[in-house]
């Protein structure tokens, strides 16, 4: 490994950066087999640069049989030979760090792929022993041990309980798995996991990762003694506050990032990481703070309607919160798990999305262009706030889910195990278009692992490239004037109509968001970047201005 690609500099780089998810499988394909890769990861270095951000975090391109895209990692310290070589990801590092742009790398410590080589064993081994232990075993209930441990539901429905099946071709143990029935959970009570998984933060640490996104954080530790309680449902609402829930948000797991801190701490600069943690945002900080994973993911904003006193209240509670916790907070918009904001803002706010998705985004209908100006009025509002800014691929060209792909191409376990209930996350992983024709848009020469929409081209970044207006030029413009305007993480609130949020920060940088349809008087100030044009001297409905006093 070269020493190049090391990137020095302040430790606090990851505070207020701006960080571009990819998700490597539908970004760019460098070798026609329809699959993204980290060639194509490494081939748009120039792109990113251009754009503006500060560092990308890459969602797995571990070996993997893509039961959960890739969230189900046969191997924590390889690339998947589909995906390319460890000496290509080598590569991609240099190039991002020459560009100086930082990288983030996935961390899935819940549970491993059951091609794992330890579930594997915990397969050939007995029950009891030491290589089921690293996993969650127990024996069924009823006579013959038929029925499984308890009735826990997983996220991908139905059962969390698989049976497994003795050499002899006998009925076995049963393991828990919170996800797929691929996605064997860890025993987070097992000195070897824990072990095992400081040295996966090493060696991508040693490669020059700076950074970690940590799935699921809040899983681990889990209270596996009966009897076992009934669990009404997996989301944040369902956890109580004083760490008591059996699977979620226990009080002891904030000893494994502890440790992990440790570790990170060892390297210079710091390795930073982010949390994935859906828990009541009053128990977010335990995840954010120095001693334990830094930061942690706030998806307030990605649940909260378009409002202006709900944006508000929101953007108060979590600039408070962060300060309390030594954390810089985060903003977030769209991932590879929700359907893309710009389709979420122009759909009517009470929409139910799993129901419009099964209905092949025909009902209700999706108003495109509200949802577009929505869209950039918001990113620019985010861009605008204290702290940090994940970007998901795809929503700087304004992309709009693919709500209309066919039953037979998804490939999303939220679909496959739950017959056909949910149609699940496929819409917003559809690969980008690079080009505005051609059978997969740029994204390759040999098609795209789920179809590809026709109006894609529109959204190809050769598209928006010449177009001064594009979604893609508000976003470098943005970016571009945001790490001018940088200061400290603060923000005073301007007094503003009940429908306009606005906000200064300390160098006399205001963001004005105008959340509804009439267009209100634009407060004093040299017009820096606007979402949309103004219209007589006014800022229309739905829009964003950054002013400069
Ligand atoms: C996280 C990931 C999601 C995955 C799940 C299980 O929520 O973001 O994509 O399915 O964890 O690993």
């Amino acid at each position: 490994m070269a020493s190049s690609v090391f990137l020095a500099g302040d430790e606090n780089w990851w505070r207020q950066a701006v960080v571009y998810q990819v998700y490597p499988r539908s970004f760019k394909d460098s070798n026609g087999d329809g699959l993204g890769d980290v060639k194509g990861i490494t081939s748009k270095v120039d792109y990113l640069a251009d754009l503006g951000v500060d560092a990308i975090w890459l969602s797995p391109f571990y070996p993997s049989a893509l039961a959960d895209g890739g969230y189900d990692v046969a191997d924590y310290r390889d690339v998947d030979p589909k995906l390319g070589t460890l000496a290509d990801f080598d590569e991609m590092m240099a190039a991002y760090h020459k560009r100086g742009m930082r990288v983030f790398v996935d961390v899935v410590p819940n549970h491993s792929s059951d091609l794992h080589v330890w579930f594997q064993e915990a397969l050939a081994a007995a029950p009891g022993s030491a290589a089921r232990d690293r996993y969650i075993f127990r024996d069924g209930k009823g006579v013959n041990g038929e029925l499984p441990p308890n009735d826990w539901p997983s996220h991908f429905g139905p059962s969390s309980w698989t049976r497994t099946t003795n050499a002899d071709g006998t009925p076995g143990q049963w393991y828990l798995h919170l996800f797929a029935p691929e996605q064997p959970d860890f025993n987070w009570d097992n000195e070897e996991v824990i072990d095992d998984f400081k040295k996966t933060i090493r060696f991508w640490s040693d490669r020059g990762v700076d950074g970690f996104r940590i799935d699921v954080a809040h899983a681990l530790k889990k209270d596996m003694s009966e009897p076992y309680p009934k669990i009404p449902g997996y989301d944040e609402t369902h956890i109580p506050l004083d760490g008591s829930h059996h699977l979620f948000d226990r009080d002891d797991t904030i000893e494994i990032y502890r440790g992990w801190r440790e570790v990170f701490n060892s390297y210079d600069p710091p390795r930073v990481a982010v949390a994935e943690a859906w828990v009541p945002t009053e128990r977010r900080p335990r995840y954010s703070s120095p001693e334990t994973l830094g930061q942690a993911f706030n998806f307030d904003l990605l649940i909260t309607p378009w409002s202006a006193k709900k944006f508000k209240k929101s953007i108060e509670f979590n600039v408070d919160l962060a300060a309390k916790s030594g954390s810089s907070s985060t903003w977030v918009l769209s991932n590879h798990d929700v359907v893309r904001h710009a389709s979420r803002y122009g759909l009517p706010q009470k929409a139910n999305l799993e129901k419009w998705l099964l209905s092949d985004g025909e009902a209700p209908r999706l108003d495109r262009e509200l949802g577009q100006q929505r869209a950039r009025a918001a990113i620019m509002l985010l861009l605008a706030l204290p702290g940090s800014t994940y970007i998901y691929q795809g929503e700087e060209l304004g992309l709009f889910e693919v709500a209309d792909l066919p039953g037979d191409a998804l490939q999303d376990p939220m679909w496959l195990r739950d017959s056909g209930k949910r149609k699940g996350r496929d819409g917003c992983r559809v690969p980008l278009p690079w080009e505005k024709t051609g059978t997969s848009f740029g994204f390759g020469t040999g098609g795209a692992h789920l179809p590809m929409p026709g109006w894609f081209g529109d959204y190809s970044v050769a598209a928006e490239d010449s177009r001064a207006d594009s979604t893609l030029n508000l976003y470098r413009s943005a970016l571009e004037l945001r790490k001018k305007s940088l200061t400290t993480e603060s923000l005073e609130w301007v007094r503003s109509k009940g429908t306009v949020v606005h906000f200064a920060r300390p160098n006399g940088w205001h963001s004005v968001t105008n959340f509804s349809h009439r267009s209100v008087r634009l407060p004093e100030g040299k017009v820096v970047l606007s979402s949309a044009p103004l219209v007589d001297g006014k800022l229309p409905g739905n829009s964003t201005v950054w002013l400069q006093k």
